[in-house]
Formats: C-alpha cells, structure tokens, sequence
C-alpha cells in the first residue's frame, strides 16, 4: 500500500496543496486495508508469517480484548510468545495442530470474537489455520519485546548523534584572507568558503540599489523620493547603519515581517473547508499581536512562550484585574489556533477534530523543530528517529484544550478577556442592568394597560352597564379571534373602537410622551450592557486531560497504549524529564513545552528561525529546506555559519532586530548582484553567496508598492481586516477607498478566495501552514499586471503624482524612474519615453495639435503618461529587487 502522505517533494512547498485532500483517505481506508491485502492473498501459498499475515487480522478483530489495554481471560495476542504463554485456559496454540487449538477451535466454532462482533469471514480462519498448522512461524528468530511493540519508543544514542539533533556549537570565526571584505563573522563564513575555490564577495552595491533593496527587505516598501535624498546626502560614516537602524524602528518592519511569520503560523480570518469557509471575526487581534511583538522587539522565546502557552504564563483567571500584559498574552495563543476547523455547532464529528489537532501539530512541527512530526501520525516516522508514541506523547501536551471527546466548536472556542472575577463583577453587572430594563418594560406595559382601561371605559360608557365588561373583552380579542357572539356585540356596541397603542397614543399625548420616555431609557440600559469579547485563543479546559493514547495507523477508533506528555524523545537530552507544573484550571504543560522549546539544550528552535530570517534576506535558507531539518531535508550549506547565528542569536537575547541588523550590514547582503561568469563556472547556482540573489517581490509587496507609488497607501494599522469583492469578471479585488488602500496584510485573508494579484504572485492560501512559499514565473502574473483593473487605477494615480511633481516632461521622467527604481534614467531612456510622451500626445491631438485647449492638451498628456506609468510596473526592474 502507499503511503497516501508521502509526496516528499511537494510536502515542503506551499501552493501544491493536494496532499491535504488524500489526509483522510488516508485514514479511512487504514483500517482495513491489511485485512484486505490478506484476504487477496493467495492463500495456498508458502508458511505464512505471523507479522505479516496473522496480526492484521489479530490487530482488526481480537487486540481490543487480548492486548492493548485490556487482556480478556489474561489472554495477550500481540505476540506469538503470549499466545504461546496463553490466557487463563492455558496455551492458545499447539504450533503445528490447529485442531488442538482453543484459538482456532474457538474462532471456528464461532465464540470468537464474542457475539456481538462480527465473526472472522472464511478466508481469515484459513489464514490462522493454515498459520498454526504450518508451525506458526514468525518473521525474525526473536520477537521484539512487549513493551516497545506499540510505538518503537526507544531511541538510540545513535540517533542522537545527528547533527540537526544535536545542540549547536558555536564555532570559532575562520580566518580569511580578504579580511578588508569582513563586515560581520558572517562574512568570515562565507569567505573562508568562497576561498577555498579561489572566489570572493562581488563588489559592493551601488548606494540607490542597496538602499532600494534594505527597503524593501525590511519595511516590504520602496523609498519616497526624500527618503532617497536623505540617504544620499548622508557623508558620514555608519550612515547605512544608521538607516537599517531606522528602518528596523519602523512600524513598517512589523508590518512586513509579521507576515513572513503568519505564513509560518498559518494565520487565516476563515475557517477554511469548502463553501462554507466560515469568518473568524476576532481572529485579527492575533495578527495584530504579531506586528507589535516585531516591532517591540520582543526576545524570540517570549515570543513563542507567549504563543505556546501565553494562557499559562500567569494566573490571570484568579488575578484582580486583566493587565495589558495578561490580555497580550492570552491574545498570543492565536497561534494555535490557526489551523483550519471545520466544527460548528452540531457538527463535531471525530475525524474533523482530530484533524485540527493533526494541523496543529505540523504547524508546530515546522515552526519550531524543523521537522515532519506530521509523518508520524499513522505509522512511526520513516526516515527520522520519530515514533508514533513521540507523537502522540507531543499531542497529549494539547490534550487539556484539544479533546475530541470534549471538543469546543471553532466559534464557541474562545478566550474570554477578562478574569473570572471580572468576568462575576460584569455578569452581576450586566444582571442588574437587565433587571433594570424589565421593571422599565413592565412599566410601559402598566401605563398603557392603565390607559387602555380609561379609554374604552370612556367609549364604552353609552353601553348597558351589564354588558360593559364583555363588549370590552371582545374589543380587546383580534377581529378573527372574536366569537360570532363577540362580533355582534362589538358591531352594536363598539363599531369603530380600536384600542391599539396608535389609537391610544392619539388619544393620550401624555401617554405618548411618557412611553417615549420609558423606551428612550431601555435604549440608555441597553447600552450600558458589557460585552466581554472572546477571544479566538486557546487555554486549557481544566487540569485533568483526557487519558492520551497512541492512536495505531492514526486511527482513532484503535486506540492503542496510553502516553504521557512529552517532547520527542531525540530531540532531548538522555536525563531531560518532562515535568510540567499544573496550575489553577490549567495543566502546565504547554507552558512546559515552551520552556523546553527556548531551553538552551534545544537543538532545533534557534537554528530553524535563524535559517528562516536568512532565507528571507538571501533568498534561501543555509538550510534549504527551511522546514525539514532531519535526515529527509538538505544537509546545509553553511553549517558552522548556522549554528554561529543560532548560538549568536541566544547571546543576543533572542532579539529578532539584532540579527537582522547582522544580517544586512554583512558584506554578503551588502555585495552586487552582478553575474559574473567566471564564478559562476566555479559555483553555478551561487551557493556560495558569491553574489547578492536578486528576489522576486511577493504579491503583498507588489500591491502596496504601487499604493504608495500611487501616494494612495492608507498606513492605518492594526484592527479588523479590510473586506474583498468578487467582481463580475472573477477578480476579487479591494475597494478604492481608504479602507481598500490600506497594507495587505491587513486585507482579509480567506481560505476560498485571496486577492487575484496575490494569488498570482504566490501568497498562499492556507490549507495548514506555509514555511515557505513557492516562487513561480508563469504566464498569469504577465497577464494580471496588464489587465488588472486595479493596477490600471494606481498606474493613472500615479501618472497624476508624476505629472504634479514637475511642469517639465525630462524632470518628471526623472520622478517617475526615482520612484518606481529607486534610480536616475539612462539616456537611452529618457529619449525612447519622451519620443513617446511626444508621439502620443501629437496622436492623440491630431489635427488640434496647435489649437488645443489647455485642458485637452492635459488629458492627452495624461493619458501618455497613464501608458508609461503602467508600463514602468510591468517591468521586471519593478517585479524584483536586486
Ligand atoms: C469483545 C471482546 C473480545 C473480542 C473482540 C475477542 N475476545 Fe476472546 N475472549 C473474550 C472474553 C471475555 C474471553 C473470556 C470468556 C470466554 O471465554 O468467553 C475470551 C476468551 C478467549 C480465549 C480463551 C482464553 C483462555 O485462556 O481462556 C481465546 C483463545 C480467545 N478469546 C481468542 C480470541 C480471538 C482469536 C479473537 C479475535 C478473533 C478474540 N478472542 C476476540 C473477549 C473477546
Ligand atoms: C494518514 C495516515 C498517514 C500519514 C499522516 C502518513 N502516512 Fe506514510 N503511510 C501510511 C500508510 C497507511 C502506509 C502504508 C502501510 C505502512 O507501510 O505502514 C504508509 C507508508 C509509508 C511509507 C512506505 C511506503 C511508501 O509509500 O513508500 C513511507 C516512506 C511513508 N509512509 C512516509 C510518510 C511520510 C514522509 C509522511 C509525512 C509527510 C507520512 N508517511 C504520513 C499512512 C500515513
């Protein structure tokens, strides 16, 4: 059978999303699928085996009562050599004599499995006969021990010994020869490579290319045209330092780096699965705690202690008060609640909740341990020392908030954002205003039943003083309620007497007034009513979790040993314990997974983060697989670099900024992209880094580079998230309107449909997570940058802006090149667009050319600048940064 997740090459790239389709296939088809490789089995065939022929059917049909957890008559099947031992009765085979059995005689006679279960179809009792009548044979002279036959939970020291498992070193800085090059240690990395093949850093960079690049890379925003001046009238020395410095003190670095992290973190405002794709309206809050923890600088391990376990890092249900600490904190976990959840009210079912749980895990799997612990959901991992148990001990660490058996559907699932005494103070609040609101209503009901009365006593005075009191219950009945008695007696003795609240009204002014008065007070009450909003994080349901169990072949319906939380188990040192600390209404143990994720003998976290900050700065990760370091990834390019920054970025306290800091005053970042043949015979795919890689935009750069080339950017930040429309063509675009204008990362991101310009241009849609983005050339991203209406509409803008900046066409093709490339014209074309400029409007005047008015000589003139502002977009000096 094959493996219905192993698509290797895929698993790592996002946008080739069909792997989480055959998930569940997967699952469903586990099983039975052995008993039904046995039955097509030629049965006549030579000996066969224990493992292979006889514990499919054993492991389908009996383990439930004779192994895993309960042994019926003390009777284990999990091994020939407890078979052999038998239950109670005594031997359950005599190898050779099926007829002497009690295991075949009982299965043949139909006592086993019980009653209730189905009987074992003929082909498998031929199986188990003709097993023990061939003489029982298993596969190996021994058979592996009880104890490790549910999960291989054992690791070997060997396993240990891989690099990528092993805490990094910090090596020394190797000495170079082309010192004068060396900016950063990482620059002595790179060189004593590149020397070793006689090669060296290209040239610096000229001052506009580096400044459009470090833009860009940090702020995913191009410099203004002063920002530009600035630099460049900036003699001193340190003065690109000083720009990083500010550039990384931008709010803009948040903005653009938080993004990089909510691909890793799988971040989406929908719930994902089919048409439904359902909003997650509080969702934002996550994304936004995101941005201020980058641009705050907050140390990585706060980061992912807040994240992992911001809900047990205090005891804020017991706390006077929510501080803002608090309330950040609990928003943090957001993060693990990402993955796409398909449970609503009335529809829990077991697979879909075990599948947030599965989402949830390789997100953490590749966000922190660079590894594919997903692979070990169904069988234990194939290529790395990763057991089922190791996984199921690593789920169980979630099982006080993810419980399928007390499962919370994705809307009901909430924070709220307040303690619990906060939360008694505003319900015995909000309990009084309602109280409140009732005796207000009560009155309006006593004043108008008041009046009621008086009015129709008023009009019913003329009526016989016996019949008053049933001509008034008729008038007060609807007319099709009334009895025929009743309409004859309102026919003779109230025609025309309507006693509803207008009438009354009308009658009363006083009345009126007072009800006005009564309404606009509920209207007051109403208002003052608290909300608490509920956040869409994640805590702990109480500190008694569910027994966890490995689940054999990710099947929850066979449920085998139970585990106890841990971290997987190659990936801690020999004498590390898991022990987490339970707290009020809280098991401590994510809190303790956050605290072994940050810990110094941690081997993956640092190195796994640091490749990714470099991935994105370079281009690729040190690592190439950004998301599998284990024995199925790359072997790293750089590895005593990788773990220099790893080490690097712990002595930095874990701050983000430092390292980025590090990264792009290097001369690697700093160097040309210039091609160079030589090198490039000597190191074909510049892995090396003899060379800057020039890098595509992303979509999300794209699009708010043209806003702010338009000078339309909205820079708004943080809150709800901007909607999309579906226009009649299929385009889903943003409105052109401030809201619509503002950065794309605080457009909605939804699992069914994204922006057409950044689906073109590789934003992902999140099916789990995305490490690493795919970047392909295809024909659509050509097709989208001419078409687009909205490109159409910033290209005009932004011919507006160029023709406001000067009255002189040379002087305004000079603004337009500075801002679209950060960059002068060259002469060749400063001639091809003014002959352009000239040859357009001349066309577009014709025979007027003399006698046009000002105003048609402008429309001409901005309809040709219209044209070369949308062809300066759809050049490829627009699309990349070098
Ligand atoms: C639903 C639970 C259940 C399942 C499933 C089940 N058994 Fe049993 N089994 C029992 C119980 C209870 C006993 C003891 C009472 C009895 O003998 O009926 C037992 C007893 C036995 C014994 C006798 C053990 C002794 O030493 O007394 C054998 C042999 C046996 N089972 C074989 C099987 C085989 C083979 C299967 C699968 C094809 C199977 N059982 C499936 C519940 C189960
Ligand atoms: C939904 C359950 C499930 C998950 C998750 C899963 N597998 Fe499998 N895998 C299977 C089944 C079933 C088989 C076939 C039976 C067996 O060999 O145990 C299999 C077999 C394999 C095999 C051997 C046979 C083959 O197809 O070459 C490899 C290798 C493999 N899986 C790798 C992986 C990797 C890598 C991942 C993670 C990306 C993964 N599996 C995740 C269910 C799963």
């Amino acid at each position: 059978m094959k493996c219905p997740l192993f698509r290797r090459p895929a698993a790592s790239i996002c946008g080739l999303t069909f792997l989480a389709a055959f998930a569940w296939d997967g699952v469903a088809t586990l099983a039975d699928e052995k008993p039904q490789t046995v039955a097509a089995a030629p049965v006549g065939a030579t000996a066969l085996n224990f493992e292979d022929d006889v514990v499919p059917i054993l492991q389908a049909r009996c383990f439930k009562c004779h192994g895993d957890e309960t042994r019926k008559a003390s009777l284990d099947l999990r091994r020939k050599f407890t078979i052999l031992k038998g239950g109670d009765g005594g031997p359950a085979i005599v190898p050779g004599k099926p007829e002497e059995s009690p295991l075949y005689e009982m299965i043949q006679k139909r006592e086993m499995p019980p009653k209730e279960e189905d009987p074992l179809d003929k082909t498998q009792i031929e199986v188990l006969r003709r097993w023990i009548a061939a003489g029982a044979q298993t596969k190996g002279a021994v058979e592996p021990p009880l104890e490790v036959a549910d999960a291989e939970e054992t690791v070997n020291p060997e396993d240990r010994k891989f690099w990528a498992f092993l805490p990094p070193v910090r090596p020394t800085v190797p000495a170079v020869k082309a010192a004068d090059r060396v900016r950063t240690p990482i620059d002595a990395f790179l060189l004593a490579k590149l020397e070793e093949k006689g090669l060296g850093f290209n040239p610096d960079a000229n001052p506009r290319t580096l400044l459009r690049r470090v833009y860009f890379d940090l702020t995913g925003l191009p410099p203004t045209a002063g920002q530009i001046d600035a630099f460049l009238a900036d003699n001193r020395p340190g003065a690109y330092e000083r720009l990083v410095d500010g550039l990384l003190a931008s709010p803009q670095y948040g903005e653009r780096w938080a993004r990089h992290w909510l691909d890793v973190a799988g971040y989406a405002d929908s719930d994902g699965y089919l048409e439904a794709d359902r909003l997650r309206p509080e969702a934002w809050r996550y994304r936004d705690y995101v941005i201020r923890a980058l641009n705050n600088d907050k140390p990585y391990d706060q980061f992912i202690r807040e994240q992992v376990a911001g809900d047990e890092l205090s005891d804020w249900r017991r706390a006077e008060e929510l501080t803002p600490e608090m309330a950040e904190q609990l928003i943090a976990t957001g993060f693990l609640r990402t993955a796409s959840d398909p449970t609503y009210g009335g529809y829990r079912d077991k697979p879909e909740c075990y599948k947030v749980m599965a989402d949830t895990m390789q997100i953490i799997g590749s966000a922190f341990l660079g590894l594919t612990v997903q692979c070990a959901r169904c069988h234990s991992h194939k290529s790395e020392p990763i057991s089922q148990r190791d996984y199921y001990q690593m789920n169980a660490i979630f099982l006080a908030s993810y419980d399928p058996d007390r499962w919370v559907v994705s809307l009901e699932r909430a924070v709220p954002l307040a303690t619990e005494g906060q939360q008694a103070k505003i319900a015995a609040y909000n309990a009084a205003v309602t109280a409140r609101i009732a005796t207000l209503n009560a009155e309006q009901t006593e004043w108008i039943n008041r009046h009621r009365d008086k009015f129709l006593n008023e009009k019913l005075a003329a009526v016989p003083a016996d019949l008053r009191d049933k001509v008034k219950a008729a008038v007060l009945l609807a007319a099709d309620k009334r009895s025929d008695e009743q309409k004859q007696l309102v026919t003779a003795h109230a025609a025309g007497v309507v006693a509803d609240d207008a009438s009354l009204f009308n009658h009363f002014p006083e009345l009126k007034a007072e009800i006005d008065k009564l309404k606009g007070a509920v209207a007051a009450e109403t208002a003052l009513v608290r909300n608490i909003v509920q956040l869409r994080s994640l805590a702990d349901m109480d500190d008694k979790p569910s027994a966890a169990h490995v689940l054999r072949r990710g099947d929850f319906n066979n449920k085998g040993k139970t585990v106890e939380a841990a971290v997987p188990a190659v990936l801690a040192p020999a004498d590390y314990k898991f022990q987490p600390q339970p707290g009020y209404k809280s098991t401590g143990r994510r809190k303790a997974f956050a605290e072994w994720l940050v810990d110094s003998r941690q081997p993956t976290t640092a190195r796994v983060h640091m490749n990714r900050l470099w991935a994105h700065h370079f281009g690729r990760g040190i690592m190439e697989t950004v998301d599998d370091f284990g024995h199925t990834g790359k072997f790293p390019s750089h590895p005593e670099l990788l773990d220099w920054l790893a080490t690097e970025f712990v002595a930095q306290h874990w701050s983000q900024k430092a390292m980025h800091r590090l990264m792009v005053t290097s001369t690697a970042y700093r160097q040309s992209s210039g091609h160079d043949a030589a090198k490039a015979a000597v190191d074909p795919e510049n892995l090396l880094l003899w060379a800057k890689r020039p890098q595509r935009h992303a979509g999300e750069v794209l699009r708010d580079s043209m806003l702010a080339l338009a000078g339309k950017l909205n820079p708004q930040m943080f809150g709800p998230p901007v909607p999309v429309t579906r226009q009649a063509d299929g385009s889903v675009i943003t409105a052109d309107d401030a809201p619509g204008s503002r950065r794309s990362i605080y457009v909605i991101v939804r699992r069914s449909e994204q922006l057409t310009l950044l689906e073109a241009f590789d934003t992902p849609r999140m099916e789990i997570n995305c490490p690493r983005r795919t970047e392909a050339i295809v024909a659509t991203q050509a097709l989208t940058m001419m078409n687009s209406p909205f490109i159409d509409v910033q290209a005009r803008i932004f011919a507006d802006r160029i023709l406001q900046a000067s009255a002189d066409n040379q002087a305004r093709i000079d603004f337009a090149c500075n801002q679209a490339f950060t960059r002068e014209p060259g002469a060749a074309e400063r001639k091809s667009i003014g002959d352009f400029l000239e040859s357009f409007v001349k066309l577009q005047l014709a025979d007027k050319l003399a006698t046009a008015t000002p105003d048609e000589r402008r429309a001409a003139e901005q309809a040709a600048w219209a044209h070369v502002a949308q062809t300066l977009l759809n050049t490829n000096e627009f699309l990349y940064v070098d």
